[in-house]
């Protein structure tokens, strides 16, 4: 096991400090990265001692170490999971053969391409969020919302050492340009639609690390099958930190779904005013969240019909995500089944494989984020309103990406007129009135006994903790 070096600078787990020009190149990006926290990470809350976990070591013992610490001192550092020895590509056209240690020439600019859109993802989520800490509905909230961001920060931190220990002078320029582009920035914007997006009230967030995470979570599985073997071992010990900000994702939309039905059934009603008016938040608005969020997070995923995916795969520079779960890891002449719209309608279409790998991964997702909508549904007929149902628009919903971008397309999935969707457009996703109202509910509560009006309090505390412990320290 690879014991975490904490002694250094940059704690990792790479044997930095034997290889002192990388070292020097990073220490050298490291105030860069911290000049950049101060003035893109979160607004406020920098000089208090917040309760996170850190990694002492990439094993299921030490990776989530608890103390208190003041987010600027977190320890950033440089994880990777344990080697595999004599370790085989295991899909493409090179299955069989070792896996690289080194980038091979001919890949170079795709895996330079793949890890920096990879990590100008990550400093995105933290500047989306920045300004979240002043609206926490609680104090359990915000720190769940501090530990999402340092590791967002981490997992820059992640792609970066790729950069700079794998693809030189481009990749220290690279590294550079991850802090420089900055989200919704007119000038200079991020690189993926989804990641320039506001995150400026707590039901975004959530629907944010539930949707827009576990976009992530995909994209990881599927480098983490790359033959490129320090990506493979990279994203492999991060996807064991990004299961956490689904949580978070997860269990806010579920305190916030109980408190609705909590209330719905004291007042007994379901008029969406009543709700409103005893502050909390109608499902009707939240399932326009939940189709906002989830159409944004689809056209992550790329055309469905891709021949970058098919080189990629064939290459072996990304697979598909729990690539053993195939059958066959080659997919040269296979082919796959999907809808297509052309000349006006919609046929189904049989594509190779490869060329489908967006598709599957897609899928893939869909599968997991109904999984939610399962549970929420579950509650929902607990407090016994069966006749409400949240559910997943279809994906061919308001995407701008890939067969279906720009069609009037309802949440059903029918295409309709565009006259009749530009109407119809508001009362599927959040209207300027729905954004008000949840805003007007936005409001900073920081008694750790407390919570605001629109959620409900957590069941369990953080690591065993009592749930009203303070998990940021106000007093300092
Ligand atoms: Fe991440
Ligand atoms: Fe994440």
């Amino acid at each position: 096991m690879s014991k975490l070096d904490y002694k250094e600078r940059i704690p990792n787990n790479v044997d930095l400090s034997n290889d002192l020009s990388l070292q020097r190149a990073l220490e050298h990006w490291q105030p860069k990265f911290k000049s950049w926290w101060q003035d893109m990470g979160p607004d406020g809350f920098q000089s208090y001692d917040v309760y996170l976990r850190t990694a002492i070591s990439v094993d299921a013992a030490g990776w989530a170490s608890y103390g208190k610490v003041k987010m600027p001192d977190y320890r950033w550092g440089i994880f990777l999971a344990d080697p595999v020895k004599d370790k085989k590509i295991h899909f493409g056209d090179n299955i069989g053969k070792p896996v690289w240690q080194e980038v091979p020439g001919d890949y170079r600019s795709v895996l330079r391409r793949l890890i920096v859109t990879q990590g100008d993802t990550e400093p995105a989520s933290v500047e989306q969020q920045r300004l979240l800490g002043k609206t926490c509905p609680s104090i359990f909230d915000l720190r769940n919302l501090f530990q999402v961001n340092v590791e967002e920060g981490r997992h820059l931190w992640a792609m970066v050492y790729l950069l700079h220990a794998y693809f030189g002078r481009d990749g220290r320029e690279e590294a550079e340009a991850l802090l420089e582009r900055n989200s919704g920035d007119d000038d200079n914007p991020r690189i993926l639609g989804t990641f320039n997006e506001p995150i400026s009230d707590w039901v975004s967030f959530y629907m944010f690390t539930y949707f827009t995470d576990r976009d992530g979570k995909y994209q990881l599985k599927s480098l983490a099958e790359s033959s490129f073997d320090p990506l493979a071992r990279t994203c492999q010990f991060m996807l064991t930190e990004e299961a956490h900000h689904m949580q978070v994702g997860e269990l806010g939309i579920t305190r916030m779904i109980e408190k609705t039905l909590q209330i719905m059934k004291e007042l007994k009603t379901d008029s969406i005013d009543n709700i409103r008016r005893a502050g909390a938040i109608d499902l009707n608005t939240i399932q326009k969240y939940i189709n906002f969020w989830f159409s944004s997070s689809l056209d992550l995923f790329g055309s469905e019909i891709s021949t970058n995916a098919a080189t990629a795969f064939a290459n072996g520079l990304k697979g598909r995500p729990d690539e053993f779960r195939f059958e066959n890891h080659c997919e040269k002449n296979t082919l796959f089944k999907m809808e297509n719209f052309i000349n006006n309608k919609i046929v189904i279409q049989d594509v190779p494989i490869r060329n489908a790998m967006n598709e599957i991964t897609r899928k893939a997702y869909i599968d997991d984020c109904a999984i939610g909508i399962k549970r929420w549904n579950r509650l929902i007929n607990k407090y016994g309103f069966e006749e409400f149902e949240l559910s997943l628009p279809s994906h061919k919903f308001r995407r701008s990406i890939g067969i279906w971008a720009n069609l009037p397309v309802d949440p059903k999935g029918r295409i309709i007129s565009k006259e009749l969707y530009n109407n119809a457009l508001a009362s599927w996703v959040p209207s300027e009135e729905d954004k008000q109202f949840i805003n007007s509910l936005m409001v900073q509560e920081l008694d750790p006994g407390k919570t605001a009006s629109w959620t409900s309090k957590p069941k369990r505390g953080i690591n065993n903790q009592e749930i009203d412990y303070d998990y940021v320290e106000l007093s300092h």
